[in-house]
């Protein structure tokens, strides 16, 4: 049976007197508020005004909060005023009137002002108090900072690289909100690990979840700058007593550009500027090793490369194949976690002087190398062992020249400081660099000579002068540029 008119009257006037109450408005308010709130950043952020990826979390994770609190304050204000009422005794008549909402009456008009001009304070109190919470949560020191033993490796790393100054979030998680709600959902799960303990040791690499590069570095490095040939000077020490230098410069053919401005070629152009796309599979999760690439050229041409011998892909791998970008060959753009001879060589680089020390090399790639419980105490023992081989090595020099034993042993220690991690298990193994290589597979991975089609009418070539020209070659003496531009 259909309710009577009468009855549905008298549900409606008994929800409006148990409404009466002033939780139950605070929610009704609360709840409107933040709704249209809500609306209104999902309305500006589709139409692309918003760009901070830190909106979102207050458009989708604070708003929402504030809107179910009001939800739920409303039925236990209800609540609470229907027990109210039915213990003053209140009549069924009673309980169903509507409350009286007369704005002749002056006492009334003043309530419903003071209502309506607090209310519009607070939802400005609230939205300059959430905003600057989130300007605080897009911080480095936010990211880097609050979960220090975690973070770590990551922040150490990144506080010595290039990007020191590009906050993390931006490479991280990049403009826009879908990204942004992404990352949110993966940083609840990694709260609940942290809080569980049981999050990874080291952090694992590659990141599976970070978003397509391109999206991210492109923002700063757009596409078609010509970066030319770069020329890099590599210093090399000796483990000898003298720890004699070596010097090989090469030109790297960077290169870059795009068919409009013309100028175009190089390592940039052949993966990612040319319109050749690039997919590989690697047959774990690290992508160490690559056992099938593929190159799609911009006339729609298709070339898959296999080495002998290797077992073909199956048809659901060839599928997931992963599109090449700029983290397959710059996964470690900012945190670095230099090999130990890696470390020192620019050490000694930076600080010439330490060449006198003999030995320093070689003692300290062995200190920086061994085993220590934590990394606090593997800094304080690099630096003993140093300090240590020189008094009982070189008691003379120790004794003579006490400055540059001390700045040896401290940077030994900052060698080891920077790239070891043992509460994290973290070091130089466990995140190898792709850009080259010299000390993880790196373009080689790819590049081997053996990576063919099966026709083997094309190779994924591993020429030297494919990727770069030398001008000198383990040198012992660094060259003089400057000069020999003078000369031209
Ligand atoms: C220039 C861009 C950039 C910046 C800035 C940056 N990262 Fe990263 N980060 C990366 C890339 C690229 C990877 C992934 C490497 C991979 O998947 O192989 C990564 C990986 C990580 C990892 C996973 C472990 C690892 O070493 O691979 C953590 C944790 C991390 N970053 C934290 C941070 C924190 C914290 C900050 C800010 C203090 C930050 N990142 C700033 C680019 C960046
Ligand atoms: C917010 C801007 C910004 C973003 C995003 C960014 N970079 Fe950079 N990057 C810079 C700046 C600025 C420099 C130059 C730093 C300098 O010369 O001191 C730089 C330098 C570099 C260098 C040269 C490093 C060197 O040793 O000379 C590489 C390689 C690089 N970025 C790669 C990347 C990659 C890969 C990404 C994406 C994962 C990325 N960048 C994202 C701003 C950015
Ligand atoms: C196939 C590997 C590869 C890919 C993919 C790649 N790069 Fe590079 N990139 C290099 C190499 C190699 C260098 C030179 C490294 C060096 O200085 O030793 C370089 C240098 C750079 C530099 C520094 C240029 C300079 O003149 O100092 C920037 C910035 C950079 N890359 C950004 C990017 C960005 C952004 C992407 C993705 C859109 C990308 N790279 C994709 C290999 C690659
Ligand atoms: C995932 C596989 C893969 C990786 C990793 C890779 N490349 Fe390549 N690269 C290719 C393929 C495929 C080609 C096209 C080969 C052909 O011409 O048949 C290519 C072409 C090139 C070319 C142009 C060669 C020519 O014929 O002129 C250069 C230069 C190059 N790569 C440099 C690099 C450097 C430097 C790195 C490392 C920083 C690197 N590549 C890493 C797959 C890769
Ligand atoms: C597919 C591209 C590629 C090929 C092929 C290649 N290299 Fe390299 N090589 C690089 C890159 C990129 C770097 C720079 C790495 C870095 O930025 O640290 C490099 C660096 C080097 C260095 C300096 C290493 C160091 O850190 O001291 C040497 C030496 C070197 N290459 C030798 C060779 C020789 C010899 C060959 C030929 C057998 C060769 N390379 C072939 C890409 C290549």
């Amino acid at each position: 049976m259909a309710p009577s008119t009468s009855d549905r009257k008298k549900f409606f006037g008994r929800l409006f007197n148990y409404a009466n109450n002033g939780l139950t408005i605070a929610g009704v308010v609360l709840t409107t508020l933040s709704g249209l709130l809500i609306i209104v950043f999902i309305v500006a952020q589709l139409w692309g005004g918003l760009d901070n990826p830190y909106i979102g979390l207050f458009a989708y994770v604070f708003l929402p909060a504030i809107f179910v609190l009001g939800l739920i304050e409303i039925p236990i204000g209800m609540w609470r005023r229907r027990r109210k009422l039915i213990k003053a005794g209140a009549t069924e008549a009673e309980l169903t009137t509507y409350p009286r909402l007369d704005f002749n009456d002056p006492h009334m008009r003043r309530v419903a002002l003071i209502v309506i001009g607090l209310t519009a304070l607070n939802t400005v109190i609230l939205g300059v108090a959430s905003f600057r919470a989130v300007e605080e949560m897009e911080t480095v020191e936010f990211c880097g900072e609050t979960c220090h033993t975690i973070m770590q490796p990551e922040f150490t790393a990144y506080q010595d690289s290039p990007h020191s100054r590009v906050a993390c979030v931006d490479c991280h998680i990049g403009p826009g909100a879908s990204w942004f709600v992404k990352s949110k959902l993966d940083g609840l799960r990694q709260v609940w690990h942290t809080a569980l303990g049981t999050y990874q040791h080291p952090i694992l690499t590659p990141l599976h979840t970070l978003r397509p590069a391109r999206e991210t570095c492109e923002q700063c490095h757009w596409p078609n700058k010509h970066h030319g040939d770069k020329l890099r000077v590599f210093s090399r020490y000796g483990t000898d007593e003298a720890n004699t230098p070596s010097y090989t410069a090469m030109l790297l053919k960077t290169g870059g550009g795009s068919l409009d401005i013309g100028r175009h070629g190089g390592i940039h152009w052949w993966h990612i500027y040319s319109d050749n796309r690039i997919r590989y599979i690697s047959p774990d999760e690290s992508r160490d090793e690559i056992t099938w690439v593929e190159l799609t050229t911009p006339d729609g041409g298709v070339r898959t490369y296999t080495r002998d011998g290797e077992d073909l892909p199956t048809d659901q791998e060839i599928t997931d194949a992963r599109i090449m970008d700029c983290i397959d060959c710059h996964n470690r753009p900012t945190h670095t976690f230099h090999v130990p001879a890696k470390g020192l060589d620019w050490i000694l680089d930076t600080h010439p002087e330490l060449v006198d020390l003999p030995y320093f090399k070689r003692q300290a790639v062995a200190a920086v190398e061994g085993d220590y419980e934590t990394h606090s105490a593997g800094v304080n023992a690099v630096r003993e062992a140093i300090l240590e081989f020189y008094e009982t090595e070189y008691p003379d020099l120790a004794a003579a020249q006490p400055d540059l034993v001390r700045q040896g042993a401290e940077s030994a220690a900052l060698a080891y400081g920077k790239v070891v991690f043992p509460e994290m298990d973290t070091n130089w193994e466990t995140h190898p660099n792709h850009i080259g290589h010299d000390d993880f597979p790196g373009c080689w991975r790819c590049h081997d000579d053996e990576m063919a089609t099966a026709d083997g009418e094309h190779v994924i070539p591993m020429d030297c002068e494919n990727c770069h020209v030398f001008l000198v070659e383990d040198s012992p003496e660094l060259p003089d540029f400057a000069a020999a531009l003078e000369l031209n």
